[in-house]
């Protein structure tokens, strides 16, 4: 097969955790089939191939493209609400924010905003929640459709403790979900993903509709949050009385398991991380929403050490940046207020590799050959402050640590959906 494009630069990604694979003057042929067809060394490549249409990156850095797992598509206005806490932040800015997107039109131009914005930070694949309304999930669902993203979204279930257009009820959310399910899930490269909010806005009933969603399709995933704030904590005590701990809360309607994503998990105990690990249930860190909403610090090594996947996500709105790569900064600080320093090859691999493992994303990840071609370009170089920072750095795990502490969207040379450039800044 001949290839549609050459990519040349320096490859670099992240198989295994802790280790960076690198192949410095490199190319990567990527097939009509928007799949990675050859990966190496410029000078192994077949020489014919040399005449076809070439992206030259010269020394920048060709990576897997980041996946976020845990992002909020009707929040993409809301950065930088400046809540008390989680619970006021969400009642004061958020659900005011989210009923909008009743409107079609809204919705519709929002979800083009939306997908452009986290492309041009280099994010080629997402699980995201969207809003209450089908007409949301709908419009972003045909928005990543249109760009062969691979895209996890659902409709958000919730049905009390949210002003009335926020709300649905428990029924006909859980046919609103079906319906969803079978028009989008396995089209193209979607995903569903049954999406109940969290325990304080759905009654029992509805959580019991998300469980009896989840078993009539174990193929779909679930994604909800989980022990984020101490209020959070005490309100759910107060609504479901008879829990061991939130954990139990979910676990009671049947909603763990290893297709489960819970975002955040900051205070969790002993027994919830070991019936979370005991389930194959995942764990999702959000470093910026956490310090932005001081809803305190995740502990990544404790959380592994129970057995608990840990991936790592922007959740933007409540998050302060779209950028993995800022995302990925301050995991860093949070880890080392807890005493743990993480390795740039660490966070790396967990906002590629790490997250697709997690996610059970097979096709992306990594830059080997089969996989769909969800590529970013980082210019480590982008910014002045970056540029001088680069004249210390003497490898590759320094460059890569200077870009997730001091890169943003600046960095992001090109962004490549499935064999095709999305997004492309001009060189300085
Ligand atoms: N808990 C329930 N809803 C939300 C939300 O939208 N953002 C965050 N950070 N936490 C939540
Ligand atoms: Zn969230």
């Amino acid at each position: 097969m001949t290839p549609r494009r050459i990519l040349r630069g320096q490859l670099v990604d992240f198989p295994v955790e802790g280790q960076i694979r690198h192949e410095e003057k490199g190319a990567l042929a990527l097939g009509k089939d928007g799949r990675i067809l050859w990966r190496g060394a410029y000078s192994k490549m077949k020489r014919e191939w040399r005449e076809l249409p070439t992206d030259d990156y010269g020394d920048q850095l060709i990576i897997p493209g980041f996946i976020d797992a845990h992002i909020h598509f009707p929040q993409y206005r809301l950065l930088a609400a400046p809540g008390k806490d989680l619970l006021d932040w969400l009642n004061r800015f958020t659900f005011p924010e989210e009923g909008r997107y009743a409107s079609k039109a809204h919705a519709v131009k929002a979800a083009d905003i939306f997908l452009d914005t986290i492309i041009a930070h280099g994010t080629t694949c997402a699980l995201a929640f969207s809003s209450v309304h089908e007409v949301a999930a709908e419009a972003l669902f045909a928005a990543a459709h249109a760009r062969s993203m691979a895209f996890i979204t659902g409709k958000t279930l919730m049905d009390r403790n949210a002003p009335e257009p926020v709300r649905d009820e428990a029924e006909a959310g859980g046919i609103a979900s079906e319906r969803l399910i079978g028009k989008w899930h396995g089209q193209g490269r979607l995903q569903y993903a049954i999406t109940p909010r969290f325990a304080i806005t759905s009654t029992p009933e509805q959580l019991a509709v998300a469980g009896a969603l989840l078993k009539a399709h174990p193929d779909c995933l679930l994604q909800t949050h989980l022990s984020e704030s101490h209020a959070e904590i005490e309100t759910v005590k107060r609504l479901f009385p008879k829990a061991k701990d939130y954990t139990d809360v979910y676990d009671k309607f049947g909603l763990l398991g290893p297709k489960s994503f819970f975002a955040h998990g900051i205070h969790l105990n002993a027994r919830e991380l070991a019936r979370l690990g005991e389930t194959a249930s995942k764990v999702v860190h959000c470093p910026t929403s956490n310090t932005f909403l001081g809803s305190g610090l995740f502990h990544l090594s404790r959380t592994r050490q129970a057995g608990v996947g840990a991936g790592l996500a922007t959740d933007v709105g409540g998050g302060t940046s779209y950028s993995m790569l800022a995302t990925m900064g301050e995991a860093y600080k949070v880890a080392m207020l807890n005493g743990i320093k993480l390795t740039a090859a660490h966070e790396f691999h967990m906002s590629t590799q790490g997250n697709a493992e997690l996610l059970g994303l097979k096709d992306v990840g990594t830059l080997d050959v089969g996989k769909c071609a969800d590529i970013t370009v980082l210019d480590a170089q982008a910014t002045p402050v970056l540029a001088r920072r680069q004249a210390l750095s003497t490898t590759l795990e320094d460059v890569l640590f200077s870009l997730m502490i001091l890169g943003d969207d600046r960095a992001i040379r090109a962004t490549y959906i499935n064999g095709k450039r999305l997004h492309h800044r001009k060189s300085k």
